[in-house]
């Protein structure tokens, strides 16, 4: 997805959901992986979300990590993107609206412009993990402008 956006100066895909252990507010918080993960957030510029759905809801792991991070706040004000993707006609639009809710009590940055579903992912996206359908193409791209558009608001907004 980096490459559709030339501007970007960095992008990292995080891959330790599974390395954060069961929130739990009364266990020590400062381990590893929660540290690690809250640092990235700190230092993201904003934030893109894509999630499966998983009997109506979003992954377990995920939610997780979001609870990881509530009371420290690092998604306050944060510009995100959210993208579901399912083999499913329904593309996975229970979880977003799920995962909309659980952004909203963080505090991030978004709007109606912020989201996008992607019903019957199989046929719009090869094993490779290349967008083979055009509209998808566009509707990614415009998502990622916007993104872009609301990080560049907030930097201004700084300055
Ligand atoms: C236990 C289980 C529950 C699922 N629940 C949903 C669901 O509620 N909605 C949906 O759109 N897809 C659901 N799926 C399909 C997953 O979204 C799909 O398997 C996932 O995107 C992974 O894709 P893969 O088959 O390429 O690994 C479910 C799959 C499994 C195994």
């Amino acid at each position: 997805m980096s490459n559709m956006v030339p501007q970007l100066t960095g992008f990292i895909f995080y891959e330790g959901l599974e390395d954060l252990p069961p929130f739990n507010p009364d266990k020590p918080q400062d381990v590893a992986p929660v540290l690690h993960f809250r640092k990235l957030l700190q230092d993201a510029d904003a934030v893109i979300i894509c999630t499966p759905e998983y009997a109506f809801g979003i992954p377990g792991v995920l939610k997780n990590a979001f609870d990881w991070v509530v009371s420290t706040g690092e998604f306050n004000e944060k510009p995100v993107a959210v993208i579901s993707a399912s083999p499913l006609a329904s593309g996975g639009e229970k979880a977003l609206e799920s995962l909309l809710h659980t952004l909203t009590a963080l505090g991030t940055i978004k709007d109606e412009h912020s989201a996008l579903i992607i019903p019957a992912v199989k046929k719009k996206i090869n094993e490779t993990g290349e967008i083979t359908d055009a509209d998808t193409f566009k509707q990614l791209q415009l998502l990622l402008d916007y993104l872009l558009l609301a990080t560049q608001q907030k930097m201004d907004e700084k300055v």
